[in-house]
């Protein structure tokens, strides 16, 4: 009786732990891939994004399945580009960052991030357009792409009723 309780508790254990190392191939290679391109990190935040610790500061897992489902890399002061490996973080709903330095372009690829409900971006130094692609991302409600540098937007790629939410915060 003793025993299979034992045994039982065991095996979830063992369960458990090929699960989480799921999440350290697929997501930690797209985090690793994301810090590789910050130039700087003057909090060190992401200085504490190593293999040894399970809760990564600024980022957000879901409780059951332990996926990365947000960012939150708001007022950090990162300098540096947004690697298109973000798309990798496939269960990602909500992306902050929020008055840091990054420049460069938006990654079209955040277009396969179905699942993306915020996109939210102010005071960067974001340049060129919107990607076509974001309209793919049909759960995104609020996107605030306001103190960027000549962001523009083609009518197409932002939906109902993000446009509204949109064009509220494009500035
Ligand atoms: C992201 O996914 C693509 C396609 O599956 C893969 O080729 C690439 O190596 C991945 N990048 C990272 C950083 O995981
Ligand atoms: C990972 O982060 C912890 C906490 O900051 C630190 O003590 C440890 O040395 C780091 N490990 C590596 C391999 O960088
Ligand atoms: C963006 O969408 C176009 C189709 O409109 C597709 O050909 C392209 O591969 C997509 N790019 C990325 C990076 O997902
Ligand atoms: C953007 O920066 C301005 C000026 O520092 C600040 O007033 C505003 O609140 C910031 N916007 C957001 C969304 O943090
Ligand atoms: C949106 O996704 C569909 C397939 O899921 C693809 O055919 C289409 O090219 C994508 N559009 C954009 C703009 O990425
Ligand atoms: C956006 O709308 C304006 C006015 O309705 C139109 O002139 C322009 O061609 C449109 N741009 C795109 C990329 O569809």
């Amino acid at each position: 009786m003793c025993f299979s309780f034992f045994s039982k508790v065991a095996v979830l254990l063992v369960a458990l732990i090929i699960q989480m190392s799921g999440v350290v191939s697929v997501d930690n290679l797209a985090l690793h891939a994301i810090k590789s391109e910050i130039t700087e990190d003057p909090q060190g935040v992401l200085s504490f994004w190593n293999d040894s610790l399970p809760f990564w500061r600024g980022v957000i897992c879901g409780s059951l399945h332990q996926r990365v489902t947000g960012l939150n890399l708001a007022n950090r002061g990162l300098v540096g580009t947004l690697s298109p490996s973000i798309a990798n973080l496939s269960f990602l709903r909500y992306i902050y960052l929020d008055n840091n330095k990054l420049h460069g372009s938006i990654p079209p690829e955040i277009g396969s991030l179905f699942r993306l409900e915020s996109l939210s971006l102010p005071n960067n130094s974001f340049t060129k357009e919107i990607p076509n692609n974001i309209s793919n991302c049909t759960k995104l409600l609020h996107i605030d792409l306001s103190g960027n540098i000549a962001i523009k937007c083609s009518n197409q790629s932002i939906k109902s009723p993000t446009k509204r939410r949109f064009q509220e915060f494009y500035s």
